[in-house]
């Protein structure tokens, strides 16, 4: 507004009775200027919503696909992720476990988490999964897989033809179809995404019984460099390696437990319940960590979605271990 009330606003406050003419007026009524009307009426309440907003939460806004999330880890990364205000695509070959891991995750909000059944066996099934995300809320940001197999050896302590077919299958090209179904997405899209992929300690530790399980955990390891190297710049790949966390997972059934009570020379006895001999198992294996402690699915959870954030924005093709201390297993 100039000093000698000239008008050289086109959207005058009426501070002067001289700006009156760029009012209309209609008989006795005098209306605002369409422009003025719409800047008192829409920008000051549009600005008092926006300030009445709650700020936004580290993975506001952003869409992830957690395969594996229907138990241990991947529940447990589901429902960090949710806490954080992500869009969440929970999947897993049981799809109820799926579908419950979503509903405990609603608590955050009902809108943002959906479930899927997916087999990392069938890669049509990943695709399909990839798709169902993007349809639901509009695009992916990232892409976490905790599914894996563990199969024991058969009776004779033998691993059969088939342990060693479905071990591959499932943890190594079931990891890599599923990369590279979502690299499709991650190049229309154009946009920056995130891959975390699970291995483990035993990737570098080997052990008598576990060959599969172990080599195909190696060919993870090797698999995330590879990954990191294909998808650059616009993807990083990154993953973790746990070492037992017999908390929360499937891959501890009673009977696993048992044995393996029995190969360290603890007790075991049937009339013991599951989760005494669970407990016991956990806390001889953290007596041979670094840290004497227990490794539980929020430890493992908690490093998947530092790389799943913008926290670790300069990191790619790394595996971090959340093994509470195992020297074997340092990298060299
Ligand atoms: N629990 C441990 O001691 C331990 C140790 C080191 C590494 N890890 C790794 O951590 C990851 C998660 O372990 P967890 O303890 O949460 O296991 P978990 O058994 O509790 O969860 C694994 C999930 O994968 C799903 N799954 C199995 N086969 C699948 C398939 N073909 N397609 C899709 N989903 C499938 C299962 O239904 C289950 O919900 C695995 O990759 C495992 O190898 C686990």
């Amino acid at each position: 507004m100039a000093s000698d009330g000239g008008d050289t606003d086109p959207l005058p406050h009426a501070k002067y009775p001289e700006l009156a003419k760029n009012f209309d007026t209609h008989n006795n009524y005098v209306s605002l200027p369409r422009r003025e009307a719409f800047r008192i009426e829409y920008w000051a309440l549009e600005e008092a919503k926006l300030r009445r907003m709650p700020p936004e939460a580290e993975f506001s806004r952003r869409i992830i696909l957690v395969v594996g999330g229907g138990s241990g880890i991947g529940r447990s990364t589901a429902l960090k992720l949710a806490a954080g205000g992500a869009h969440l695509m929970i999947a897993d070959l049981n799809a109820e476990s799926a579908a419950e891991t979503a509903k405990l995750c609603a608590k955050y909000d009902k809108e943002a988490v959906a479930s899927c059944a997916l087999d990392l066996r069938d890669r049509a099934s990943m695709a399909a999964a990839l798709k169902a995300t993007v349809t639901q809320f509009g695009g992916i940001d990232g892409v976490i897989n905790t599914a894996a197999v563990f199969i024991p050896p058969d009776a004779n302590g033998e691993l059969t033809d088939q342990n060693w077919r479905l071990t591959l299958d499932i943890n190594v090209t079931g990891n890599y179809y599923l990369a590279k179904e979502a690299q499709a997405i991650f190049q229309k899209q154009g946009l920056t995404g995130s891959i975390v992929l699970t291995s483990s300690a035993n990737a570098v530790v080997p052990k008598r019984g576990s060959e599969s399980y172990d080599v195909s955990k190696a060919a993870v390891n090797h698999l995330i460099g590879e990954l990191a190297v294909g998808m650059a710049p616009l993807v990083r790949v990154n993953g973790i390696a746990p070492a037992t966390v017999v908390a929360g997972s499937t891959m501890f059934p009673r009977d696993r437990v048992i044995s393996s009570l029995k190969k360290y020379n603890l007790a075991a006895n049937d009339d013991e319940s599951t989760e005494t001999l669970r407990d016991r198992l956990a806390q001889f294996y953290a007596s041979r960590t670094l840290l004497r402690e227990p490794i539980l699915p929020d430890h493992c959870a908690d490093a998947i979605v530092f790389l799943a954030s913008d926290r670790s924005a300069r990191t790619t093709g790394n595996v971090i271990p959340v093994d509470a201390g195992l020297a074997d297993a340092f990298l060299r």
